[in-house]
């Protein structure tokens, strides 16, 4: 099979391939192997996080893969038990310790903490930026609420809002923040951690293009314009959620996905969770 390429979103001086891959609970070898898979069957941006526990193994994927270093968009993340600037620039340190690199190419502040004001957290990640430690910086689970907070505290561009984005979510209000400060929208937990297969909607939509159900929520993320990272380590799963580029979902379609937001079920939502956009 040639090798299958995402687009990229263009989002403040940043060129993001349209799908990534996500690794949450990918470890040891499961994880080497899938990202030299992810690597060899066309992916270009990898997600991952100092939480994750695997940024050693996503690093030596990587180097397995033989795929060139400039050509990988890889991102990180800090947890918010690091947000004080010392805690935070050590954890960035470490990070890139793990995966052996000298930078990566989005940091994101995780979790916004409950505790340490937004402008200290995004001061030392602006300091990561400008030491050349990554060479994007962007937020993920922020609300309207608190990009507001983080652009004013930022002295450089935040590319991004990693949020949770699926069909059965409605999250309106906060892509809308996140594009009118420029930022891509990266939609994590996109097939809705394995719920979308079994969607009587999705079935049928998918059916009428020969696509699964899971394609068809990434596409429809896609022709939002988010950048969705599903996450598997199964090879054929890897390769449909990376084949949604040669189809396209007609307006009623779209309109049919969209009704689903109506459920506004939210699969990620931890203690240490904001209090989120209402609808
Ligand atoms: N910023 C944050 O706070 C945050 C929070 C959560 C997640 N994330 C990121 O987003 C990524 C994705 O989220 P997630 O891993 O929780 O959920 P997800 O990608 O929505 O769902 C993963 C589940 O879907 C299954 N799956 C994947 N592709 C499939 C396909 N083509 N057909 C059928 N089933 C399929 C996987 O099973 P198989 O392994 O069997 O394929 C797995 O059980 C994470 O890995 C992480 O990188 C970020």
């Amino acid at each position: 099979m040639s090798a299958l390429k995402a687009p990229l979103v263009e989002a403040n001086g940043a060129r993001i391939p349209q799908i990534g891959m996500g690794t949450m609970t990918l470890k040891d070898e499961v994880c080497v192997q899938a990202v030299k898979d992810a690597l060899a069957i066309g992916y270009r941006h990898i997600d991952t996080a100092a939480y994750y526990g695997n940024e050693r193994e996503v690093g030596h994927g990587l180097r397995l893969s033989g795929v060139n270093r400039d050509e990988v968009f890889i991102t990180t993340k800090i947890r918010p038990d690091a947000a004080m600037p010392d805690d935070f620039a050590r954890v960035v340190d470490q990070c890139l310790e793990n995966l052996k690199l000298p930078q990566v190419d989005l940091l994101l502040i995780h979790w916004p903490s409950k505790t340490v004001p937004i402008k200290l957290t995004v001061g030392a990640l602006c300091k990561a930026k400008t030491e050349g430690k990554t060479r994007h910086i962007g937020v993920s689970n922020f609300t309207t609420a608190l990009l507001d907070e983080a652009w004013a505290a930022t002295t450089e561009p935040l590319v991004c809002n990693q949020i949770e984005v699926h069909p059965f979510i409605n999250q309106d209000k906060v892509i809308a923040a996140s594009r009118k400060r420029g930022m891509a929208v990266v939609a994590y937990v996109p097939i809705a951690r394995g719920k979308v297969p079994g969607s009587e909607v999705l079935e049928k939509i998918g059916k009428a293009h020969g696509k699964s159900p899971a394609q068809v929520s990434l596409r429809y993320l896609v022709q939002l314009g988010l950048i969705p990272i599903p996450r598997t380590a199964t090879p054929a799963h890897l390769k449909e959620n990376l084949d949604v580029f040669d189809f396209v979902l007609s307006d009623g379609e779209m309109a049919a996905l969209k009704r689903l937001n109506a459920n506004n079920m939210r699969v990620v939502n931890p203690p240490h969770a904001p209090v989120w956009d209402t609808v």
